[in-house]
């Protein structure tokens, strides 16, 4: 913890979008009359019919229910493209930035997005797509991903979009869990000179997965690939002679949006779903209030767009707010570590929103990689997954932003849809590590494990006790699921599952997930699901998984597994472990660590003592705490001998 602040610039002061006092008073009365304060800021987006209801929601089970604007109409396709055509048909909406520099970049204006989406919605109904199915995207960091989507809103599908990283198996389980009979995707994806067999790893899911009846292939490396005749038509072939223009659908605000799959502390993966209009009203609110968002800035979210970050941030967001985004579909080393720089200064990017876990892998390769660009165009930072470590933060600060810019330190979930705690531009001093201040309507609380509010400055679990527009409204599929996992812990309040100190000066620090979620570079990734992994393998009885402490990654993942009787563990099954691990979740959740062990430690009642385990991957044995409860309490001092030197 650093004890930092960094005022607020008089020039930040005197030019914010919000000011200090600004946002205290914006801030008051969300709280205060959030119905007025939302019925304005909803008007942000066109709605085809008006609403007369803004909020109707409650976190007890009794009555539990999440309605926003629940009789206004609206399409947010329609949103992001067809009412910016008049004003700023021509001005650039995507710039998109191949993997390998050498190969050809390309601009779409709004004109163009709006056409593809158009011609791209068209060919998804000629397809036999109809409102409320669900389509599923396995698409690499390229234009088409966001056409794709929006096109998807266009018609009032819903899309489920699958992070290209995810494996075979991964992908065919979510195809499954949403039932979707379509899959868009391509034959390869690029990222950081290496391809990514996309198509392949669709037909390999689909062979287990039999649903589905339409792949629909954009060709983008060129690669030959297999087509299934019947099922695989080739994009192109799709759009083409479809008209450029299509009649978007008009969706109740409630309606269905999006299912986004992201892990959680049991079980398998599972699809949080947004609906229409809350959520484009919150994505665009914070992305022009977080980023201090003007009309002609050049904007750059580096995440993916498998990710929640790269929905609400590379795509309703800022096309919402008629932005000018740089996409990028490749990683910051590639070809070398200053490429995040130059496409910075090739673009004049004026806003840079990434993860604390590309800054550390850029900072630890020294400065000189910056020196031959001038990121003169910065005007704000932003950081988002994790929580960012002063070190970084300094360096991002300084080094990238020339001391010029503020850094919106983004603290939010899959679950909430958009920013909740961050501090604005010229409205908040800063302090290295602190997501700071809550957004407009976000009610904060801090409970000790008993459930006690805490006061003042304290630290404890974070809770929200009322609802705002952009929270995720269901499980898909599972109604119980949602209220057992979010608004159970703490009766009458949505439980963050993370851990948050509150300073003196009422800001907030983000500590980290309080349950068996692990943040690998900024991607969730459930225990239980690299377990369950692990457990596959026929030499493995019991597997446990847990958070090690990582230089770059910021966690990595360390497993314990014990063998079936007459099994050695070695390197070789250790090969095996990572791999099969690979082949069910994919190459995001390889293990760091796979120390065999003879047994875990238990409690007599059989429940795993994960504390413990924890205390060990961290390399902290000093303060084990109470092992008087084990079932066999040498196990601990095995598996600290055991431990491998890392
Ligand atoms: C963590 C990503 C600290 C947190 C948008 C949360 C953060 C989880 C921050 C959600 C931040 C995200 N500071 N921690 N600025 N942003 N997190 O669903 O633990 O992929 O619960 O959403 O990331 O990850 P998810």
């Amino acid at each position: 913890m650093t004890n930092k602040v960094y005022p607020v610039s008089d020039k930040w002061a005197e030019n914010a979008l919000l000011d200090a006092g600004t946002y205290e008073e914006k801030y008051r009365r969300s709280i205060d009359d959030p119905d007025a304060f939302w019925r304005e800021e909803a008007q942000r987006i066109d709605w085809i019919k008006p609403f007369t209801e803004v909020k109707d929601t409650s976190f007890d089970q009794a009555d539990f229910r999440i309605n926003w604007f629940s009789d206004g109409t609206l399409n947010l396709s329609a949103n992001c493209l067809d009412r910016h055509l008049a004003a700023r048909g021509d001005q650039p909406a995507i710039y998109w930035e191949p993997d390998n520099p050498a190969d050809e970049a390309r601009t779409l204006t709004y004109r163009d997005l709006y056409e593809e989406t158009c011609r791209f919605a068209n060919a998804l109904k000629a397809n036999g797509v109809k409102k409320g199915d669900r389509v599923t995207i396995y698409l690499p960091m390229v234009p088409e991903a966001a056409v794709a989507m929006l096109a998807c809103a266009r018609i009032g599908a819903v899309h489920s979009v699958i992070f290209a990283g995810f494996s075979p198996e991964a992908l065919g389980n979510r195809i499954e869990d949403c039932d979707s009979d379509i899959v868009i995707t391509a034959d390869e994806g690029k990222r950081g000179g290496k391809t990514i067999p996309l198509k392949a790893n669709v037909d390999e899911a689909l062979d287990h997965h039999a649903h589905v009846s339409r792949v629909i292939m954009l060709r983008h490396t060129g690669a030959d690939v297999p087509m299934k005749q019947g099922r695989d038509i080739d994009w192109a072939e799709a759009v083409n002679n479809q008209p450029a223009e299509c009649e978007p659908e008009e969706m109740n605000a409630e309606d269905p949006l999006f299912i986004l799959y992201t892990s959680g502390s049991t079980g398998k993966p599972k699809g949080v779903l947004h609906t229409t209009g809350g959520y484009a009203v919150w994505t665009s609110m914070t992305h022009q209030y977080s980023f201090d968002y003007r009309a002609g800035d050049v904007y750059w979210c580096a995440a993916d767009i498998g990710w929640i970050t790269g929905h609400s941030y590379i795509v309703y967001g800022p096309f919402a707010n008629g932005a000018t985004n740089v996409m990028f579909e490749g990683v910051p080393n590639y070809p070398d570590f200053s490429r995040f720089w130059q496409i910075v200064d090739k673009y004049k990017v004026s806003t840079l929103y990434t993860a604390p876990t590309a800054l550390r892998a850029l900072m630890r390769e020294g400065d000189q990689w910056l020196e031959s660009t001038s990121r003169a165009s910065l005007r704000v930072l932003g950081s988002v997954g994790e929580p960012i470590n002063p070190e970084a933060w300094e360096w991002y600060y300084h080094k990238v932003g020339n001391g010029q810019c503020p850094i919106a330190d983004t603290w939010w979930q899959t679950e909430t849809g958009g920013h909740m705690i961050t501090p604005l531009p010229g409205a908040h001093a800063l302090k290295p590590g602190s997501a700071s201040k809550p957004m407009f309507g976000v009610k904060l609380q801090i409970r000790d494990a008993e459930g006690t509010v805490l006061e003042g400055a304290c630290e404890g679990g974070l809770v929200i006790t009322d609802s705002w527009p952009g929270q995720m409204r269901g499980i898909y599929g599972d109604a119980d699921r949602f209220f057992d996992t979010y608004f159970s812990a703490f009766k009458g309040t949505y439980f963050t599952s993370d851990g948050c100190r509150r300073d003196e000066d009422g800001y907030y620090w983000i500590t980290g997930r309080m349950d068996d979620v692990i943040n690998v570079s900024g991607h969730r990734m459930g225990t239980a699901e690299v377990e369950s992994a692990l457990v596959l393998h026929e030499h493995v009885s019991e597997a446990a998984v847990v958070a090690m402490p990582h230089e770059v990654k910021g966690q990595g993942i360390y497993c314990y597994v014990t063998t079936i009787a007459g099994v050695e563990g070695d390197d070789t099954l250790r090969k095996e472990l990572i791999k099969l691990v690979r082949h069910e979740i994919g190459p995001i959740a390889s293990p760091e660590v796979i120390q065999f062990a003879p047994a875990l430690p238990k409690t007599r009642s059989g429940k795993i003592m994960r504390r413990i385990l924890r205390k060990i991957a961290e390399n902290d044995t000093s303060s084990l705490g109470d092992t008087s409860t084990l079932a066999d309490p040498e196990v601990v001092d095995q598996l600290i001998a055991g431990r491998p030197d890392v």
